[in-house]
């Protein structure tokens, strides 16, 4: 399995638009395949999330449930990334849920 890992910002309540376009010109490469979301912001990347299902529903590519909210506040300091400790088993049932649906995809 080859996993394309994406890095978006939250721009203003939505997605980058340079971003968006990259999409726009790429994404007939990923129709069909499973697609799951790790935000990371102020509030999780929880708008930007949203709008990327909505966007990567019309590539066809199936989205799963499962979904990290990493708090820019909390979990992010001058030290570095310290994530809360149910980060682990949130990405290992976002992982898992993606390997579940490219199987059911294939
Ligand atoms: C113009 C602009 C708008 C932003 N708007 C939001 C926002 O609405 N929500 C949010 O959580 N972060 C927002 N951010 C923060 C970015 O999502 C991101 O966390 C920040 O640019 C640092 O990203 P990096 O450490 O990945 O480079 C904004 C940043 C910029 C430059």
């Amino acid at each position: 399995m080859r996993w394309v890992r994406v890095r978006a910002p939250e721009y203003n309540h939505g997605v980058p638009g340079a971003l968006k376009n990259a999409v726009d010109v790429l994404g007939s490469e990923w129709v069909g395949k499973p697609i799951g979301f790790v935000g990371y912001g102020s509030a999780g990347g929880v708008r930007a999330v949203e709008q990327w299902r909505q966007i990567v529903g019309n590539l066809s590519m199936v989205d799963v449930r499962a979904q990290l909210e990493i708090s820019l506040f909390t979990e992010f300091s001058e030290e570095g990334f310290t994530p809360n400790e149910r980060r682990v088993e949130e990405i290992t049932t976002l992982l898992g849920q993606v390997v579940e649906m490219g199987k059911k995809l294939a």
